[in-house]
């Protein structure tokens, strides 16, 4: 069955929020389950959002502003200051892993940064092994690393920041 990638509506947040739920289950992510999660996916900062569809929805992932981001200094570093578009809570159902659902999912959001004419940039778990590598592969660069605390939180956690691919013929430092 193919994939379908389209803009997420309103009506998927409760489904979503299951899908959260087993992803926190499986992964641990997020690292803290957020108490309301529809709240969580639905963040004011988020500008954009797409689901994936196979049979069901199978997986998420969102476009932010990168003002007063955690990491909006180390991106900054990176790139002066070249519009940038944060992706944002990526995640695929467990049941529906290595079936290219969040390679699918990563392509469109840098598609639709490009489109805006911003890098794509984002951080993740430094111990997200599938969700490295996934960056890794298409073609993210890792431009350092912080030590965050969720709030509530004893134990930080590193995370890692990366910078995407540029949008064609953009003359940005890398
Ligand atoms: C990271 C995640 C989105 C990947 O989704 P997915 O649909 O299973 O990934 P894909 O099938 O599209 O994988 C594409 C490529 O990423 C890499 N990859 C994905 N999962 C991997 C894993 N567990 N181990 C190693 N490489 C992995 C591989 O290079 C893979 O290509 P291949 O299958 O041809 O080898 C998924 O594992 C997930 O939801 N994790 C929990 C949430 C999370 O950590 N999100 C990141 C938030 S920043």
């Amino acid at each position: 069955m193919s994939i379908t990638v389209r803009p997420r509506r309103q009506a998927d947040l409760p489904s979503l929020a299951q899908l959260l739920l087993a992803v926190h289950e499986a992964d641990n992510y997020p690292t803290r389950l957020p108490p309301d999660p529809i709240a969580w996916l639905a963040s004011p900062r988020i500008e954009q959002a797409l689901v994936a569809e196979r049979g069901g929805l199978v997986g998420h992932v969102s476009l932010a502003s990168p003002a007063g981001d955690h990491a909006e200094q180390l991106w900054r570093q990176a790139l002066g200051d070249e519009e940038m578009v944060v992706i944002k809570r990526l995640f695929v159902d467990p049941a529906h892993r290595r079936e290219a659902i969040g390679r699918r999912l990563l392509e469109e959001a840098v598609s639709r940064a490009h489109s805006a004419g911003a890098r794509p940039v984002l951080d993740v778990d430094a111990h997200s092994a599938g969700a490295n590598h996934l960056y890794l592969a298409a073609g993210f660069e890792a431009v350092g690393e912080l030590e965050l605390v969720w709030s509530g939180e004893e134990e930080p956690f590193l995370a890692r920041c990366y910078i995407g691919p540029p949008p064609a013929g953009a003359t940005g430092r890398r």
